[in-house]
């Protein structure tokens, strides 16, 4: 499902309007940033539509929680430099000096995504067989060369000699490709769907979602938000 941009915010809002208070104290200084000075900000200015910890919010809001603090700063100067493009991200990031957004993202970083296992059914069996293996023709890479290593995915089994979790491929640290276990699955699928963001990381992942089927974005969404 995708919703228009404006209901999503609304609704973002209204969902999210009543957690006002943080899960638990925890530093996070990760990017270099500090998670207390992150605390009062993430509040302020990003709790509305990403819950007060990041683990919550829309379907179309990411969650942020336990999401990699480097991945999370490096959003933030994208879409404060116009390099990844989205109407309210935009205004939000302009709005942060380099140290908020460093802070902020030392804060998220270090927040549990609490997220339970979803159910299982044909749609995520095809997602995991993708994500760990790749497509039957090759034109999909497995996710997992890449994407949530060491995190029960796997690391690099199945692939034999395609990819080992951590090391470059492609010419690509491992390490800065985000966490996708745990995700809204109408999140990802929205971001398959349109990479816009201009980085050099996304610009290869943008070739990756362009070889994509929509029943292989589906799929691939619906497995990994069941992963815990
Ligand atoms: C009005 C709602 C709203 C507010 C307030 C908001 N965000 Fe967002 N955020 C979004 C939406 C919607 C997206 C998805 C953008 C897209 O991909 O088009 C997003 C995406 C992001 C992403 C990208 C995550 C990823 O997985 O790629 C980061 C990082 C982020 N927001 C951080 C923040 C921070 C930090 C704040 C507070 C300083 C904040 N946001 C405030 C709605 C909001
Ligand atoms: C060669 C490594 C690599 C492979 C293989 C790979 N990705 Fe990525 N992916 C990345 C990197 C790096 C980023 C972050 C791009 C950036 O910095 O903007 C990313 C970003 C993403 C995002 C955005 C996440 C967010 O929070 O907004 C999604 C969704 C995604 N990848 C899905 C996939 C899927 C599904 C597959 C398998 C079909 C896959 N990726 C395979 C490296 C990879």
């Amino acid at each position: 499902m995708r919703l228009h941009p404006p209901i999503a915010i609304v609704l973002a809002v209204v969902l999210s309007a009543s957690a006002l208070l943080f899960a638990w104290p925890g530093s996070g200084a990760r990017a270099g940033g500090d998670a207390a000075h992150g605390r009062a900000l993430a509040g302020t200015r990003c709790a509305a539509c990403h819950g007060a910890d990041g683990a919550g919010g829309a379907p179309s809001v990411p969650r942020l929680a336990g999401q990699d603090a480097d991945y999370l700063y490096r959003q933030l100067q994208a879409f404060g430099d116009g390099a990844r493009a989205s109407p309210v991200m935009d205004a939000v990031a302009a709005g942060l000096s380099e140290r908020q957004r460093r802070d902020v993202a030392a804060f998220f970083a270090a927040r549990s995504r609490h997220a339970a296992a979803g159910p299982e059914d044909a749609l995520v069996d095809e997602g995991r067989v993708l994500f760990l293996a790749g497509g039957d023709d090759g034109r999909v890479p497995a996710c997992a060369d890449c994407h949530d290593a060491g995190k029960g995915g796997f690391a690099g089994g199945m692939r034999g000699m395609h990819g080992m979790a951590g090391m470059p491929m492609m010419g690509l640290p491992a390490r800065h490709a985000p966490r996708l276990f745990g995700q809204h699955a109408a999140y990802v699928e929205q971001r398959l769907q349109g990479f816009t963001d201009g980085t050099p990381e996304a610009l290869r992942m943008s070739a990756m979602a362009a070889s994509m089927s929509l029943q292989q974005k589906r799929a691939v969404a619906a497995y990994v938000a069941s992963r815990p």
